[in-house]
């Protein structure tokens, strides 16, 4: 898949998706990935950080909230145009940008931090992205990055359910399957159909990379693996949000902090 193509699907994705994940139906990212994101993030305040493949925003603001300074970029006009109009009860100080991933325009060694919140396992130049990452980064400085997770999200997934319609098991298959692209269709799943009248279901390109080959990507990047994250409700989050039971069987979300090594093998030096 070309990379004007996947621009071209995420552009008739985000309207639908603003509007959809304002409203509240984001459940796995809103109750659980993002919670989980930004209790792994380091102290960022008074730093400068990149966030890339922002969408609409709205990882973007709680992460300015924190006290950084923060440029945000995504491949989507539509998307970065609503992120300049947030919601009025999230106002935010971000300069955002439309920009790839793959060619970000920022010179070597720019920023403090950077972030992609579920992007990355979007866009197709997966060592792109990361060699990008790595070179606008100042030396000592980290990447935080959340991804679906390569040995639970798979293209065959198929929940096995208890007399109750509790999920003890998922039948999984296809994680070896080649490296090709698809479109995934789906919407957010707590969003009850009236939400969705008239809206188009989304159509994500994905791919199939698993998980030596994302360690093994940081890793010849040059990145130092810091640490790792697979996000699991609880059961007060689940009798709240009964939708995420699923994600108490197996992790749904991978997050990975890695870091580009500092000057003089010193770690964390510019920090
Ligand atoms: C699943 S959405 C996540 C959006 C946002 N980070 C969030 O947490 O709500 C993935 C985003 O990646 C963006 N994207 C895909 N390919 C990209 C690329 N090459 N460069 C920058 N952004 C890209 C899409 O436009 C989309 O906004």
């Amino acid at each position: 898949m070309k990379p004007t193509d996947v621009k071209r699907y995420w552009e008739g994705n985000a309207d639908a998706w603003t509007r959809l994940s304002r409203a509240g139906y984001d459940v796995y990212r809103d109750h659980l990935n993002t919670p989980a994101f930004f209790g792994m993030l380091p102290d960022v305040r008074g730093l400068s950080g990149l966030d890339i493949g922002c969408g609409e925003g709205s990882n973007t603001r709680p992460l300015a909230g924190r006290g950084a300074r923060v440029t945000a970029l995504d491949v989507s006009e539509i998307f970065i145009r609503h992120a300049i109009h947030p919601p009025a009860a999230e106002p935010s100080h971000v300069d955002y940008l439309v920009a790839s991933a793959v060619e970000l325009p920022f010179a070597d060694s720019t920023f403090d931090f950077a972030t992609g919140f579920m992007s990355f396992m979007d866009i197709p130049e997966t060592g792109g992205v990361l060699a990008e990452a790595y070179r606008i980064l100042k030396p000592g400085a980290f990447l935080q990055f959340s991804i679906t997770h390569p040995c639970f999200d798979l293209k065959q997934h198929r929940n096995l359910r208890d007399e109750k319609g509790a999920v003890y098991a998922v039948a999984l298959g296809g994680y070896f399957d080649d490296q090709e692209w698809d479109i995934a269709e789906w919407s957010f799943s707590a969003a009850p159909s009236g939400a969705r009248e008239g809206l188009p279901d989304f159509k994500v390109p994905r791919s199939n990379r698993t998980i030596s080959q994302w360690l093994n990507l940081l890793i010849e990047t040059g990145f130092i693996l810091e640490r790792l994250a697979e996000p699991r409700p609880g059961d007060p989050m689940v009798r709240d949000h009964p939708v995420l039971q699923d994600a108490q069987v197996v992790a749904f979300f991978l997050i990975l902090r890695a870091r580009r090594p500092g000057t003089g093998g010193a770690r964390n030096s510019a920090l």
